[in-house]
């Protein structure tokens, strides 16, 4: 790096605040977390990541050793010069508003520490509207604001980090010039814009995203009515490079950290501003009923659900990660168990106690199948998509029903095995 380099300083060592430093610091900068929660920094200093994020431990760790990256409590950092990020969590409220109290205490910490001179970078997802009220804050400390809205994707973080479509920088030219400096290594195109539109373009990407997934789930119900393959009709519709081949992979819908937060989040802004965002809306209660689907495929096929063992697999939002936010299987089973169903869980990485949605969890695939007339396959893990099915439904009971929430099996397998198969928008 060359010497005029600025110096960074991360408040919040969540997913988007540890895999920016560590990446950060990978390229070269030098950086300092700066985390509140004891337990994490304590798990940081040695040298064990408190998130499971493929690559970001190795680069924690390569950091450390290189001198150049470094985890402190706030109250020990000291005047705060360079570039600030911010990257502290903005859950949902009960209105579906962002909640902005993390944001504000690290606002109030900067505007009390700040050496003048220093660029606020907010990577934190804050609703639009909200980063030029602080810009103007911030500007009375001598700060710059810049909107720096992040995309990376859980499990793949990292690789994302190197590897995006676009870097997205809402503020003004010089604040931005200094910024660029971070993503000097990156072959991306950079776009650069006012803040209130950089804050937009991550709303707006997360809705679009979710809003393919809804299409395709609607379609899904469709195909299930007339007989079509939707994995075929997606592959097809994919084919044009309008429509794009991604993010369009029917199931029993999204979950995570980011897509049910943001589409509410954009919902209400819409709503406080007057407007009614009808598509969106839409595309929010699609996903809800796409959580309904197994539980009612359930019931037709078997009757009553009262006392029948279900296997739930899959207990994360998404593969290769360890976050169960807003994960289907976190509604699925609390709607099987009021049906009388006994449910038991499994998930591939273990997900710290053997208890989840008040559920038994199984140490073992085999376990949790055996004996069980109905699975429900909430997360395509490679665990449980790859598993030896022929086998697995040779020890389930009835009628060997399996509920293949993420169109992730091969149908023909499951039925020359002896089982039911039931996928989404996948009729026999
Ligand atoms: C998402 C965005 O992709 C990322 O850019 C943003 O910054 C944060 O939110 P993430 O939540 O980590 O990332 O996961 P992603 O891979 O996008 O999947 C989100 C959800 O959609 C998962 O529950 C996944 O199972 C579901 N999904 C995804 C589908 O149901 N069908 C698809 O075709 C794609």
């Amino acid at each position: 790096m060359h010497g005029m380099a600025d110096k960074i300083t991360i408040f919040g060592a969540g997913y988007v605040g540890l895999v920016s430093g560590a990446c950060l610091a990978h390229s070269g900068h030098d950086v300092t977390l700066l985390e509140t929660d004891e337990g994490k920094l304590d798990s940081l200093r040695r040298g064990v990541s408190p998130i499971f994020e493929p690559g970001a431990e190795d680069l924690i760790a390569e950091g450390v050793a290189a001198g150049r990256l470094r985890f402190l409590h706030p109250d020990e950092a000291g005047p705060l010069g360079g570039i600030l990020v911010i990257a502290v969590g903005t859950p949902t409220t009960t209105t579906g508003a962002a909640d902005l109290t993390a944001v504000r205490t690290v606002v109030d910490r900067i505007a009390s520490a700040a050496e003048p001179g220093a660029i606020v970078a907010m990577k934190s997802t804050v609703p639009a509207g909200t980063g030029v009220r602080l810009a103007e804050k911030l500007r009375g400390y001598g700060c710059e604001y810049v909107s720096n809205p992040e995309f990376l994707r859980e499990g793949s973080a990292v690789q994302d980090w190197y590897h995006t479509d676009r870097i997205v920088l809402g503020g003004t030219p010089v604040a931005l010039e200094r910024m660029k400096a971070l993503y000097a290594d990156i072959d991306a195109p950079v776009l650069t814009c006012d803040i209130t539109s950089a804050e937009m373009i991550k709303y707006a990407s997360n809705a679009f995203l979710a809003t393919k997934i809804s299409f395709i789930n609607e379609i899904a119900s469709i195909c299930d009515f007339l007989g079509a393959q939707v994995d075929d009709v997606a592959a097809g519709i994919g084919m044009d490079a309008r429509i794009g081949k991604d993010f369009l992979r029917a199931g029993i819908g999204w979950g995570g950290s980011c897509f049910p937060k943001d589409t509410r989040a954009l919902d209400f802004i819409a709503t406080i501003n007057g407007y009614d965002f009808h598509l969106l809306r839409a595309v929010i209660e699609v996903n809800a009923r796409q959580r309904v689907l197994p539980v009612r495929a359930l019931k037709s096929e078997l009757g009553e659900l009262e006392g029948k063992r279900v296997a739930v697999l899959g207990l994360t939002f998404k593969p290769e990660t360890d976050d169960t936010r807003e994960a289907p299987a976190l509604e699925i089973i609390p709607l099987l168990a009021a049906e009388g169903a006994e449910v038991v869980g499994y998930n591939p990485m273990t997900l710290g106690g053997d208890d989840y949605a008040g559920v038994r969890v199984c140490p073992t695939l085999d376990e949790a199948v055996a004996c069980a007339e109905a699975v429900v396959i909430t997360t395509e893990w490679p665990e449980i998509r790859d598993a030896d099915w022929t086998a697995l439904i040779a020890t389930m009971a009835g009628r060997r029903l399996v509920y293949d929430g993420r169109n992730c099996l091969d149908p023909g397998r499951v039925r020359d095995a002896g089982g039911t198969y039931l996928g989404v928008g996948r009729p026999q």
